[in-house]
This record gives C-alpha cells, sequence and structure tokens, in this order.
C-alpha cells in the first residue's frame, strides 16, 4: 500500500532524507516476498548516489540492471553497515580485515572472496569474488540498519553517463522512471570509491578515489599508465589513439571501460588556451574565458566536489548552443585526489 503511493507517478519523487521516508525506502528494498521482486531505491553516499536494491533480492537486482541500462558483466558493490555485517557477504583475509577495520566507513571497496549464497548471482556478474563498501554518508547507514542487510548499489545514472552528484541529477537521469529518491543533498566527495583488489598477492587499485594507494600501501595498477600519460603530457583528447590503447589495455575491474562518465558533448583536455567555439572548464589560475571553474583557489578536494555537475551543467549548455562545438577542461595537476580525477576525465573525453 505505501509502496504503491510512493510509486503511482511515472516519474522520479525526490523526498527529503528523513527519519519517515528512510524507514519508508527500507521498506522498499524488503518487499520482495510479496510482490515479485522488492523495489529499487536511489540514496545519497558520500562519493554519488546509489541505485540499490536488496543484495540477495534477485529479481530486484535486476531492476536495477534494466533500469540503467548496465551490461549483465559489470557485478554491483554490496553496501553494509559495518565490518560484521560485511563478513556476511565477504571472505576476509587478515590483511583485508585490517584494511577494513583502519578505513570503514569510507569511499573505499574491497573485492574479496564471496561467501557462498549470499548474494543474487546477478550483482556478481558470474564472478566468485564481491566487492563491498561500507559507506560514510549518515543517510546511507541509516538506510542499511533499517532494511536489515547489504544493499546492491551502483552509481544512479544510465550505464556510461557522468555519475550523480544530486537528488536532481538522479531525477534527471530517470526521468521517466517512477523511481524514489532519497535527497541528502550534494555528495561531499563527488568522485566514486577506491576500488581495491584484495584477493591476489598484491592489493591492487581497480578504480582511484579518495584514498590513496599511499594510504593503503598497494600498487596504483589500474590508471597507472592514464597517469603516466597524463604527467608526460602527452597530447590526447576523444581521438587519440595514444589514449584509447592506454585506456583499453588498464581495464582491470569489468565495469571499468574505457568510455564512461561521459558528457554528450565531446571533452578536449589539458587545454590551456580554450577557442571562442568552446565551454571553458577552468582550474586554479586556468580561468581565461572561463565559464566554470573547478576550482578558483587550486584545491583538488574542492574541484573533485564540483566535476559532475560542472561538467553536466556545460554539457546542457553546448548541447543546446550551435555556436559551441565542444568542452574543454584545464590541465589538473596529476597528484594526490589529481589521479582520480584525471582518470574520470580521461574516460569522460574518450569517443563513444
Ligand atoms: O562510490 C561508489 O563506489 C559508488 C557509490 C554508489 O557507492 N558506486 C559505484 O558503483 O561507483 P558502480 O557500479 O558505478 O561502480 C562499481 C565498480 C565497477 O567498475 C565494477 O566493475 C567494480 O566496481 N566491481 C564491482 N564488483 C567487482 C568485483 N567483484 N571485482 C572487480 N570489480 C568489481
Ligand atoms: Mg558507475
Amino acid at each position: 500500500m505505501i509502496i504503491q503511493m510512493q510509486l503511482s507517478n511515472n516519474k522520479p519523487i525526490i523526498h527529503s532524507a528523513n527519519r519517515d521516508n528512510i524507514l519508508i525506502a527500507a521498506k522498499m528494498l524488503q518487499s520482495g516476498a510479496q510482490i515479485g521482486g522488492g523495489e529499487i531505491v536511489a540514496f545519497p553516499t558520500e562519493t554519488v548516489y546509489g541505485l540499490g536494491a536488496a543484495a540477495h533480492d534477485e529479481l530486484a537486482v535486476q531492476k536495477i540492471y534494466t533500469a540503467k541500462g548496465r551490461p549483465s558483466n559489470n557485478p554491483l558493490i554490496i553496501h553494509v553497515d559495518g565490518l560484521e555485517m560485511a563478513q556476511q557477504y565477504g571472505v576476509f583475509n587478515e590483511r583485508a580485515l585490517a584494511l577494513a577495520k583502519d578505513f570503514f566507513p569510507a569511499p573505499l571497496t574491497l573485492v574479496v572472496p564471496l561467501r557462498k549464497e549470499t548474494v543474487a548471482s546477478g550483482a556478481l556478474a558470474g564472478g566468485d569474488t564481491v566487492a563491498i563498501r561500507c559507506p560514510s554518508h549518515p543517510v546511507a547507514l541509516a538506510l542499511i540498519k533499517a532494511a536489515g542487510f547489504g544493499i546492491a548499489a551502483p552509481s544512479a545514472n544510465i550505464s556510461g553517463e557522468i555519475s550523480p552528484t544530486t537528488a536532481q541529477h538522479v531525477a534527471t537521469e530517470f526521468a521517466h522512471l517512477p523511481l524514489f529518491i532519497l535527497d541528502g543533498g550534494a555528495c561531499e566527495v563527488g568522485l566514486e570509491s577506491t576500488v581495491l583488489d584484495c584477493t591476489g598477492d598484491e592489493l591492487r587499485i581497480l578504480r582511484h578515489g579518495s584514498i590513496f594507494a599511499m594510504d593503503m600501501n598497494c600498487s596504483p595498477l589500474e590508471g597507472e599508465r592514464v597517469s603516466r600519460a597524463i604527467s608526460e603530457g602527452k597530447p590526447w583528447g576523444a581521438d587519440n589513439n595514444f589514449i584509447k590503447s592506454t585506456l583499453k589495455s588498464s581495464i582491470k575491474s569489468p565495469g571499468q571501460f574505457s568510455s564512461h562518465y561521459a558528457p554528450k558533448s565531446l571533452l578536449h583536455l589539458n587545454v590551456v588556451s580554450p577557442e571562442p567555439y568552446e565551454l571553458y572548464l577552468g582550474f586554479g589560475d586556468y580561468h581565461v574565458n572561463t565559464a566554470l571553474n573547478l576550482s578558483e583557489s587550486g584545491c583538488l578536494i574542492e574541484a573533485a566536489h564540483n566535476l559532475y555537475d560542472y561538467l553536466r551543467r556545460l554539457d546542457e549548455i553546448a548541447q543546446n548552443n550551435a555556436n559551441i562545438s565542444n568542452i574543454a577542461c584545464a590541465p589538473i595537476p596529476n597528484q594526490g585526489l589529481g589521479i582520480a580525477i584525471n582518470d574520470r576525465l580521461a574516460r569522460a573525453a574518450f569517443a563513444k
């Protein structure tokens, strides 16, 4: 009854993330047994918004893949409220346990061997490992606790497009879906979590984020070549063969396809002097004819927070203005959080 009321319109509805609405969202996730698959709900995390289903609910998980148009070979992250719940889904060896104890809750996803039969097989893409993360956002944590189980959730965007960092972004992505969206404000970090493979002899970063390789004492494998290309100042952009082959060969996580996080408009990178027909996304002192500046003070944390929102805004302007041919982004220093920012920009610039 409650659920039917929440989903009666054929469009997304944004609900403030108060206690009552978190409980309604939890009930929607739990509703699987009665109505042939629980509902999916969108919720905030400290990184980006997620599109969640009960981790054990095969039909609900399928709804995520359908809504996003996500390839079925790309597994989902299971969001948990702490180490105890994490261990219901994955097998943590000593090293993974130490990392979880040190970092959870955090924008860090650990890939570990699967604990059998606890996760819907659709969420695992046929693999025998599982990606687990404990988000630090209070709304995400409250939702997981209220549901009482892990939530399988990718970023709440159509597959391949820019991840959402506000509830409004989610509503824009799924304009024709009767989706329940919990609004917890703008995501603080603004970039997806660091994904760390803990299944081999060596810890390896599969996706860069705001938790750094040096903090975890591991090798930054995925993106390493991209990072090197950027620091060597290779001329690159959407149509550059060097960056295409570099990105292709560095795929280690099924979801790290080359074209990702992409605006509809072409994106050129490392641009110091934009042309009049380019919309310029500035950074620090690079602000000639700037449409938007990721961070006037040159702060990478602020730049990460603004990145997806600003890309969306410029994309909309570019798409509706015949005099603009593309977006051009200023150079971003390739250190610290800049590595993750450059990784996302490289994928956004990669022609589909
Ligand atoms: O910050 C985040 O991680 C956000 C929020 C919502 O938590 N989620 C997110 O999910 O970015 P998604 O689905 O957009 O990206 C998850 C990434 C994909 O690249 C996927 O291939 C990878 O994690 N992944 C998931 N399970 C995996 C596994 N078992 N082994 C290796 N990579 C895995
Ligand atoms: Mg995603």
